[in-house]
């Protein structure tokens, strides 16, 4: 159940901090009802040169009749279902396990956290990391496609925007912090390693804006899809620039 605007909660809080948990709710669910109508839809998610990041990398319909998205989204979903920031944020507004910082919540005594069963799952997020990854090695490919009209090179409003989400999802994924552990975790001195060190700086310095990193490539990967959507339908008429 998601966290109540009307609700009494024990605090000794006086500033609004439900305005947090509220707004979480809003805007993940919202991206959660868009991104699986759009799934589910299977159609207008190429407007040539440019494909949805739903629905990318392209599959053959013929051998696959159902939605590609079903296929492709399972990745970038659960990497960020088992995000760290993400888990702070659903845990908190859905869940209310605490629904802020000095808040009660629901827990009960026998909450155990993430060592049991279902929420130890969450530590598969490594997993998922390499998951998604793949599908954004397919992306940056979309996005080199994305300057090519019919064997010529161009521009569009569409390029820069593909550009622009993959580069947000890019940094997202390399602040997260499984891929800091994975570059920098199991050195016992860094002294031993100066490259390791430097890519493990260069992560932490990201990883210090991961929420402001979750939140805009969202914005941006549904933003995308969005203006695809509305070219490939005729809504709108994708601009050259060059
Ligand atoms: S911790 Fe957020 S993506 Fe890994």
């Amino acid at each position: 159940m998601a966290i109540s605007a009307t609700q009494n909660y024990t605090t000794l809080r006086t500033d609004n901090w439900r305005v947090a948990p509220i707004i979480t709710v809003i805007i993940l669910g919202s991206f959660v009802i868009y991104a699986t109508w759009r799934a589910l839809e299977n159609q207008y998610y190429l407007a040539e040169p440019y494909l949805s990041p739903f629905y990318s990398p392209l599959i053959n319909p013929e051998w696959w009749p159902i939605s590609p998205a079903i296929l492709i989204l399972w990745a970038p979903g659960l990497f960020r279902f088992t995000c760290y920031y993400y888990r702070k944020a659903y845990y908190r507004s859905f869940a209310g396990m605490p629904p802020a910082c000095a808040v009660e919540g629901r827990s009960k005594e026998s909450y155990s956290g993430e060592s049991k069963f279902p929420l130890i799952l969450q530590n598969l997020h490594r997993f998922f990391f390499y998951a998604a990854s793949i599908v954004l090695i397919f992306l940056w490919y979309d996005a080199f496609k994305a300057f090519n009209f019919d064997g010529h090179y161009g521009v569009g409003v569409g390029s820069i925007i593909l550009v622009l989400n993959v580069f947000l999802l890019s940094m997202y994924s390399l602040s997260c912090h499984s891929f800091r552990h994975l570059i920098g975790g199991k050195l016992n001195v860094f002294s031993s390693c100066p490259t390791r060190f430097t890519l493990w700086k260069g992560a932490s310095s990201l990883n210090e804006r991961h929420m402001l990193w979750a939140w805009v490539s969202l914005f941006g990967v549904c933003l995308t899809d969005l203006y695809i959507r509305l070219v490939a339908t005729g809504v709108i008429t994708d601009m050259r620039l060059v």
